[in-house]
């Protein structure tokens, strides 16, 4: 077997949990993963399995229900899910590095007591940020949230939200002071049954099993309790959570590359034309050789990520830097496997295709790949153009 060519070392912690995930992967989502992407629709045994394996409150600390490990754990969680189905890896990734993370650096103690154990356990949770009309410029969100005596009275609509379908907490931006501009914008923890809408679902091209859905809120009354953190600085939240949720799906684009790569690489040196397998043939080994160095530069920045943003040193342009690099070498590590299975790579029957369709969704969500290249650009023109 090859052996790993990087220096990036990992914890005996994190290698076991890595496994763990790969065994949770294979029994679990593998035989599913095809019915879930034609029903569209993400079966609920496998949202219990992550729950139950301790995969869905990563960094949470143990004796709120968590599995306190490192942020690169989660990463791993989020890479090793994605090898084999982006949907389930995408649905683990918002609910820990997303909604975990914002309830557990900015709830208040109680908040934290109240919600952690459920979030650890049993009930999925979302990230409201998006809008019809504000999607890049996420801060000029319309959504209002009105101040009353013992209540806050949330109005307005959310569109494209991942877990909606089945979360019953959400994570809600809405502008209590839109005269202060985005510096109005709070952040609440909304419970389902407070009134949250589930609206139109999304149809996709990929992330099919992932929900995708639009939420209405009309006179959602909130109690002044589910505020979360302090007012006027949910857009500072949204941002900083934003750029470490950009390192998880970085991970997510990572392991998306690798499972196309192994699923179609081994049939090449059984598949034979012209009297031998067509994966000897130097056209197809340079192929192999160049994808294989892509997805390892990827990981490589994406784990740099990850560490840099553990130890507390400054990670925002790493993290915009893995997330942009990794989604282009999955659209291209997943096209190339298509073609290097020939006309099956096509079809649905060998499952290929999938991740070329689930490999679109990275340029996208979380900031599109223009943004990343805008926060990239930001710091360097800080650095060079005095
Ligand atoms: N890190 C920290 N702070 C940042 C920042 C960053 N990367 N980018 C901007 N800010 C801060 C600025 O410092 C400034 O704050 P102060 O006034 O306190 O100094 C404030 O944000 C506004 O700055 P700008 O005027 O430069 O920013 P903008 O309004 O032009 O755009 C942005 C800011 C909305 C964050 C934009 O850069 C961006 O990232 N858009 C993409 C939104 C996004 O990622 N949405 C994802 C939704 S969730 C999701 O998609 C989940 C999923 O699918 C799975
Ligand atoms: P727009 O912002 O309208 O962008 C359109 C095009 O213009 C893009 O190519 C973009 O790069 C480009 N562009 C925009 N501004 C600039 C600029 N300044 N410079 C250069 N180019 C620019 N949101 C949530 O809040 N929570 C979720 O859970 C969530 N999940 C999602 C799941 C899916 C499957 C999808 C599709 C989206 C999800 N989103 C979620 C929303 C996602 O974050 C937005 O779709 C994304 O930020 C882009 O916004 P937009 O769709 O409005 O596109």
């Amino acid at each position: 077997p090859l052996q790993p060519t990087s220096l990036f070392t990992f914890t005996e912690e994190e290698n076991m949990l890595r496994e763990s995930v790969q065994k949770f992967a294979q029994d679990m989502v593998v035989p599913r993963v095809r019915e879930m992407d034609e029903a569209e629709k993400m079966d609920p045994a496998i949202i219990k399995g992550l729950f139950d394996q301790g995969f869905m409150a990563v960094e949470t600390a143990a004796d709120l229900g968590g599995a306190e490990c490192s942020f690169t754990s989660a990463i791993i969680v989020i890479e090793e899910l994605a090898k084999i189905d982006a949907s389930v890896s995408v649905l683990c990734d918002v609910h820990n590095t997303l909604v975990n993370t914002l309830v557990r650096k900015h709830a208040s103690e109680e908040m934290k007591k109240k919600y952690l154990p459920i979030l650890s356990t049993e009930k999925l949770g979302s990230f409201a940020l998006s809008e019809p009309a504000s999607g890049s410029d996420a801060f000029a969100l319309q959504t209002r949230a009105e101040k009353k005596d013992d209540h806050y009275l949330l109005n307005g609509s959310k569109m494209w939200i991942t877990n909606a379908g089945e979360a019953e907490i959400f994570l809600v931006f809405a502008n209590l002071d839109p005269s202060k501009g985005y510096k109005g914008i709070t952040c609440f923890l909304v419970e389902k049954e407070m009134g949250v809408q589930i609206a139109k679902k999304e149809q996709k091209l990929g992330i099919r099993a992932s929900s995708t859905c639009t939420l209405n809120f009309d006179d959602v009354k909130v109690p002044l309790a589910n505020l979360l953190g302090k007012e006027g600085e949910g857009y500072k939240y949204a941002i900083e959570i934003l750029n470490e949720g950009r390192i998880g799906i970085a991970a997510q684009m990572v392991g998306l590359a690798q499972g196309a790569f192994e699923k179609s690489i081994g049939a090449t040196y059984q598949r034979k034309q012209f009297g031998k397998p067509v994966g000897e043939f130097q056209g197809m080994q340079f192929q192999f050789a160049e994808i294989h160095t892509m997805i390892e530069s990827a990981r490589l920045l994406t784990y740099n990520a990850a560490r840099l943003k553990e130890e507390g040193k400054p990670f925002t342009k790493e993290a915009a830097m893995a997330k942009w690099w990794s989604s282009e070498v999955a659209q291209k590590a997943s096209g190339s496997a298509i073609e290097w299975a020939g006309g099956l790579g096509f079809t649905r029957e060998i499952g290929i295709e999938k991740y070329w369709r689930d490999s679109k969704i990275g340029a996208i969500y979380e900031g599109t790949s223009n943004i990343q290249r805008l926060t990239i650009a930001k710091f360097l023109q800080k650095q060079y153009g005095q």
